[in-house]
This record gives structure tokens, sequence and C-alpha cells, in this order.
């Protein structure tokens, strides 16, 4: 398989970034974040959830959000959705996309969305009615395709089995989640191998978090394989907070400069996502685990009188 020239990005941080902070994030500021991604040429952006306010407090603002969007971009905006009532509600709204979601493992199902892994998989099946009605193209993400904090390894017949399901109801492609880090490069290979042949024409996103500090490699591992879809969050902020010690997804700059070092085009300005990650991090305030964004970019130099000489 050759690497792809080009790579589709979706930043996440507005939404697996701010649903794990502890303070809830204004509203308009997180419209204006939005607004500046978009003005950095980021082609997809999950800006938030339909989810249960009580669930993802972080997130109810999520119309909000949406209404206050810039949205004479081409930007594909997309939301997570768990059932049938956040369809209607996204639908409502105007979205461009939704993402539904479920977990591999039936414990992380549970913990996430209170239902089995078969109970989701009905309920999308109204989703699916919901967004046809409405012309809104779904994706379909298998959260925890990985690994599971509480199972362990994740069969992977269960994923092929998941990806079926969602073919058959229509989604236009599926993400594979890996929601507390626990891809490693040879599984993210075996994994992906595996679907692309079971279900060549189902496009796959891969979304990682730098948990045990694989990211990017994984990252290599699935551009080996020829996925041009991947999350990442600004400043590498996120973590899923009905998982033990999840934390950031991969760093949407360190993901662009590595892509754009390795001559695959992203279309997104590396200065201005640098530039949005360090307000990010005066936002949360708290220090966010991105490096490009605080070392800068290779060629970045440095004058020679701006650090001492050794003295020995
Ligand atoms: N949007 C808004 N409210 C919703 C909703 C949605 N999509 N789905 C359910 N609700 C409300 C119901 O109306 C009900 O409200 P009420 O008690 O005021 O009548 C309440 O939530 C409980 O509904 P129920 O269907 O019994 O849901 P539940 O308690 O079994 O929770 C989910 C199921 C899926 C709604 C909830 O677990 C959830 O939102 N999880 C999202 C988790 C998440 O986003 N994780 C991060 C992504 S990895
Ligand atoms: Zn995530």
């Amino acid at each position: 398989m050759t690497r792809p020239t080009k790579v589709e990005l979706t930043e996440v941080g507005p939404r697996d970034g701010l649903q794990a902070e502890p303070n809830f994030v204004e509203t308009q500021t997180k419209i204006q974040l939005i607004n500046k991604l978009i003005d950095a040429g980021v082609p997809r952006i999950e800006f938030s959830s339909f989810v249960s306010p009580r669930a993802v407090p972080q997130l109810t603002d999520v119309v909000e959000v949406f209404e206050g969007i810039d949205r004479t971009r081409s930007t594909v905006l997309a939301a997570l959705v768990p059932n049938a009532k956040g369809a209607v509600r996204a639908a409502d709204a105007g979205i461009d996309e939704i993402i539904v979601f479920l977990s591999a493992s039936e414990s992380h199902n549970k913990k996430n969305v209170n239902r089995s892994v078969e109970e989701s998989l009905v309920g999308f099946e109204e989703v699916a009615r919901i967004a046809t009605e409405s012309n809104i193209p779904v994706q379909g993400v298998i959260a925890t395709a990985f690994g599971c904090p509480f199972e362990g390894d994740v069969p992977i017949e269960q994923l092929g089995y998941i990806a079926q399901r969602y073919s058959k109801l229509g989604f236009k492609g599926i993400g594979l989640g890996d929601t507390t880090g626990m891809a490693t490069p040879p599984i993210v290979q075996n994994v992906v191998k595996y679907l692309q042949d079971t279900l060549p024409e189902l496009p796959i996103g891969l979304h990682f978090h730098n948990t045990r500090g694989l990211g990017l490699v994984n990252v290599m591992a699935g551009l080996d394989e020829g996925i041009d879809q991947f999350d990442a969050s600004f400043g590498g902020i996120g973590g899923c907070p009905f998982a033990p010690k999840a934390t950031g997804n991969i760093c949407t700059e360190d993901l662009v400069y590595m892509l754009h070092e390795m001559n695959i085009d992203t279309n997104i300005d590396l200065q201005a996502l640098m530039d949005i990650a360090i307000q990010v991090e005066a936002i949360v305030g708290h220090d966010l685990p991105g490096q490009v964004m605080k070392a800068g970019p290779r060629l970045d130099l440095h004058s020679m009188t701006s650090v001492a000489t050794a003295q020995g």
C-alpha cells in the first residue's frame, strides 16, 4: 500500500478536548476557537456532541455553538450523536454530518452510553432513518477499537461485525477510536488490513490518543496502510470522562508538522494552529502536551545571543 499524498484531518479538540476539562468553557470562546480553526484551513471539525447534558455538562451549549460558527466556508461541521434523540436535535440544528458512536467492548459501551452494543446498533437504525430524511451523512465510530481499559484486547471479528452493520445502515465511513491509547503499530496494521479486506468500500478514519506515547507512530502505521483520515486535537488536549486514565488525543499541530515534513498535504496553516493551541492553553489554564506549539517547527531558528555560551 502506498502512503497518501493528502490527508483529511478532523479537529476534535472542541469536542473530545473540552468535554474532559473540569471547567465549562464559555460558548463565545468555543465559537471563536472553532472559527479560528476554520480560518486556519481545517477541513472537518467535531465541534460538539448532542448527548445527554447530564452525561457531558461541558457540551450543553451545542446548539448555541453551532449557531455562532462561520458557515461561509466549506468546513464540515460534525457532532457526536449517541441515539435518536441526539439525531433529531442534530437534524433540527442543520449540522453537516452526524457521528454515531459505540464501543467495541460491552463494558465500555455500558459506561459510556449505558447500553449494550446490540442496543446501540438497533438504536442507530432510527438515527440512520432520521439522518437520511434530513440528507445528513453519518460516520460510524467504534470506540475502544484497539483495546478496552476494562476487557483488554478486542476480538478483531467484533470490529468486523460492527463495521458490517454500519455499512448496512448506509454510513459513509467508519472511525476507529483508540479511546485510551492502547493501540500499537502492529495492532493498527492488523486491524486496518482486516477491515480493508472485509469491507474494501468503507473508508476508514483513525482516532488516536497519545496515552502511551505511540500516537504519531500509530499514524505512521495507518499511513503505511493507505489511511488518509485522522483525528487530532489542538494542543493534544482531551480524554474520555468515562474511561480510566484517558489522556489527550494526538496533537493537531504535531501531526500537521509531521505530515508537512513528509510532503503530505493537509491544506492547513501550521502557524495558525500553533497560535490556537497557545490560546487554548491559556483558556483551560494548564499545560497542554503539544510539542510543536512550544518548540516551533525545526527551521524556526534562534539567534546565537539568545543562549549563554558554555564555560568550561
Ligand atoms: N440529547 C439530550 N438529552 C438526551 C439525549 C440526547 N441525545 N439522550 C437522552 N437524553 C436525556 C433524556 O431525555 C432523559 O432526560 P430526562 O431524565 O430529563 O427525561 C435522560 O437524558 C436519560 O435518557 P435515557 O435515554 O434513559 O439515557 P441514559 O441515562 O441511559 O443515557 C445516553 C444514555 C447515551 C444519553 C448518555 O449516556 C450519554 O449522553 N452519553 C454520552 C457519553 C459521551 O458523550 N461520551 C464521550 C464520547 S467518547
Ligand atoms: Zn477520543
